[in-house]
């Protein structure tokens, strides 16, 4: 197309995707995976009282909802649950008396379960729900023994982003909404329950526990664990959660959180959640981790003994800052979570670990960016999504709003200057903090107090084509690294066979440079060659999930049949979603790698959890065994 006549073409498209986007904010507001009315109502404190029972995985007691009723005339509570059994729901009067009320619990829609309605002659300012959770209940993982490091305790935890939080308690699911809560647990004796509130280093264990969060949350950052959990200090406010088996290594490799923490304190300032400790779980948690307001959920698998995979506690904790202080108002503007939270993250990075090494992990993730983009609908390569409506959030979410959205505000560091965005940054996370926004109001916030001082810095095409159109801008400055440039070098002196796999100049290479090393491989190769990587650097059998993630793809596509048992071992031990996907795909491609895929699967799935389970039989296919009970 002629120069002139794109840009007609692509101003026209921005005027409608501006005015579509960005101009009702009241829709913009709305969460389409809830069924609460937060205009009538908003529930302001929360207080549990629960039992955990291991013997019938099940959480069992009550859930008091302080109420703030909005709408004068409204006489209905509508909340979210999912596959809970509500046994009782009672009204508290002024004089503390409690009076039963009418409800109704809908019929249950697999994405957003069951809509309960409370029917009340007044609005009461507290209702109390006595309830079960189900064994399936979808926001929790119950684990035998055998599937602790310890081998000897059960173990519970939760995972409630993005719409899970209604399995576990019945409240108004959506990140629109703020409480406060309170919680009294009691479970067997001889184990800890943690919760994302405030937990006490030296508590003492005898299975009954109390806790505050003072500080307003959405319902997506409710958790808790219980398990034979000790905690081994980091800093005076910052310490390791973790099984006694796995602590002494997590310590070790997480030892840079207290900096990690006055680094980002430095940059956007003060950590407003008082305690920051770790939890570490067993290698069944679906995710990497989980921002967990005061006590972020991690994934084992990032504990490698070099401290190579610590961005992601940079990660996890930067939420502290982009996701618990300011916070998406739905799922469709999640990259105001992740995006900004990806950028933190590298800052976080790049400060402590230095250039290089922020680089790398840019080349890596822009790689996959680009990858992921090939495959995605146009209207999910948006950073500003259009509403979700009956799409479960967990499928929806992609690199684009992690990659793409910090992306963009690299971009604008770029074009404004470290040291105006830094200051951008930091007003944007004091002017929202402990509330719920949408885009629009960042895009405003953004005109106001950055594009306004320093206008020709970037132009209106630029700002809409980031926001409002698919893809990545054609001029988006890509990120390089000159440790990477080794690494190709190394890569194809082995591909034409300059050199051996023995010979090439590994040394001291981190995972990231093994990552590109892997990523720059041929999709296919031939069975010689692949026995030459492994004899060198032993793939087959890493501990490390990001190269296993890398490596048994390219074996299964390759026919490199040594590596099965190994692979089978992985697929087992590790149900974290994002490190066994790629092997699971690459199974199915390959018809005797399908029927492998489903004979692992099945042996696998009584420790998966249930967001793992639902990703590998929707790729498997309907004909997998069922659930073994
Ligand atoms: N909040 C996310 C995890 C999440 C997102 C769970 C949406 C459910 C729905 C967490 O902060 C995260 O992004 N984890 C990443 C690690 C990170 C370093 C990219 C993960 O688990 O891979
Ligand atoms: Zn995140």
């Amino acid at each position: 197309m002629e120069r002139f006549w794109r840009l007609v073409w692509m101003t026209g498209m921005s005027l409608l995707a501006t005015t579509v986007q960005a101009v009702d904010p009241l829709a913009r507001l709305q969460d389409e995976h809830s069924y609460a009315q937060p205009e009538r109502v908003r529930i302001r404190d929360l207080g549990l009282d629960l039992r955990v029972d291991f013997s019938t995985r099940q959480l069992a007691g009550t859930a008091d909802l302080g109420l703030d009723w909005r709408d004068g005339e409204a006489r209905e509570l509508v909340l979210d649950t999912r596959d809970l059994e509500i046994v009782r729901v009672l009204g508290r009067t002024e004089d503390g008396d409690w009076r039963k009320l009418k409800f109704e619990l809908a019929a249950a829609d697999p994405i957003f379960g069951s809509k309960l309605t409370v029917s009340m002659r007044r609005q009461y300012e507290v209702v109390r729900i006595r309830y079960r959770t189900s064994p399936q209940a979808s926001g929790l993982q119950w684990l035998e023994p055998a599937m602790t490091a310890g081998g000897k305790h059960p173990f519970l935890f939760s995972q409630s982003q993005a719409i899970h939080a209604r399995s576990w308690v019945p409240l108004q699911d959506t990140p629109s909404v703020r409480y406060t809560y309170s919680a009294h647990i009691e479970t067997d004796a001889n184990l800890m329950a943690v919760m994302s509130a405030d937990n006490m280093p030296d508590e003492t264990r005898d299975g009954d526990y109390v806790f505050r969060m003072r500080q307003p949350i959405p319902s997506y950052l409710m958790a808790i664990a219980v398990g034979d959990l000790r905690f081994q200090p980091i800093s005076e406010r910052s310490g390791v959660w973790a099984e006694p088996a796995t602590l002494e290594a997590a310590s070790a490799e997480f030892a840079d959180t207290e900096k990690m923490i006055q680094t980002t304190e430095a940059l956007y300032g003060p950590y407003r959640w008082e305690r920051y400790d770790l939890l570490i779980l067993p290698p069944s948690f679906p995710f990497g981790g989980m921002e967990n307001p005061r006590l972020s959920f991690i994934t084992p698998t990032v504990i490698v003994g070099d401290k190579s995979l610590v961005s992601l506690i940079a990660h996890e904790l930067a939420h502290s800052w982009s996701g618990n202080l300011v916070t998406n108002a739905s799922w469709k503007d999640i990259w105001l979570n992740e995006g900004f939270t990806s950028y933190v993250e590298n800052r976080v990075v790049e400060a402590l670990y230095g250039i290089e090494q922020a680089q790398m992990e840019n080349v890596i993730s822009q790689n996959g960016l680009k990858e992921e983009m090939q495959q995605l609908a146009v209207e999910d390569q948006l950073l500003v999504l259009p509403p979700l409506t009956g799409r479960d959030p967990d499928e929806a979410l992609t690199d684009v709003a992690y990659i793409k959205g910090q992306w963009f505000l690299m971009f604008l560091e770029q074009r404004f200057g470290r040291e105006a965005f830094d200051a951008f940054l930091r007003s944007y996370f004091d002017h929202f903090a402990f509330q719920s926004i949408h885009s629009g109001q960042f895009v405003d916030y953004l005109r106001a107090e950055l594009i306004a001082k320093e206008p020709d810095a970037i132009s209106a095409l630029e700002l809409d084509a980031w926001l409002y159109e698919p893809g990545i801008p054609e001029f988006a400055v890509a990120a390089t690294s000159a440790r990477f440039a080794a690494v190709d070098a190394a890569r194809s002196d082995f591909l034409n066979s300059k050199a051996t796999a023995a010979d090439l100049p590994t040394a001291g290479w981190s995972t990231q440079e093994w990552v590109h090393f892997l990523e720059g491989l041929p999709s296919r190769m031939d069975g010689a060659q692949l026995v030459e990587l492994d004899a060198a650097f032993s793939f087959t059998g890493t501990r490390n999930g990001e190269l296993a993630q890398r490596w048994y793809p390219l074996t299964v596509r390759s026919g490199y049949f040594e590596a099965r048992p190994a692979m089978a071992e992985f697929l087992k031990r590790v149900g974290r979603r994002k490190l066994i996907m790629p092997t699971y795909e690459a199974l199915v491609d390959d018809p005797d790698g399908r029927a492998f895929a489903r004979e692992v699967f099945a042996a696998a799935r009584p420790g998966y959890h249930p967001i793992t389970t639902a990703s590998v039989q929707a790729l498997l296919g309907s004909d997998t065994a069922p659930a073994s009970p």
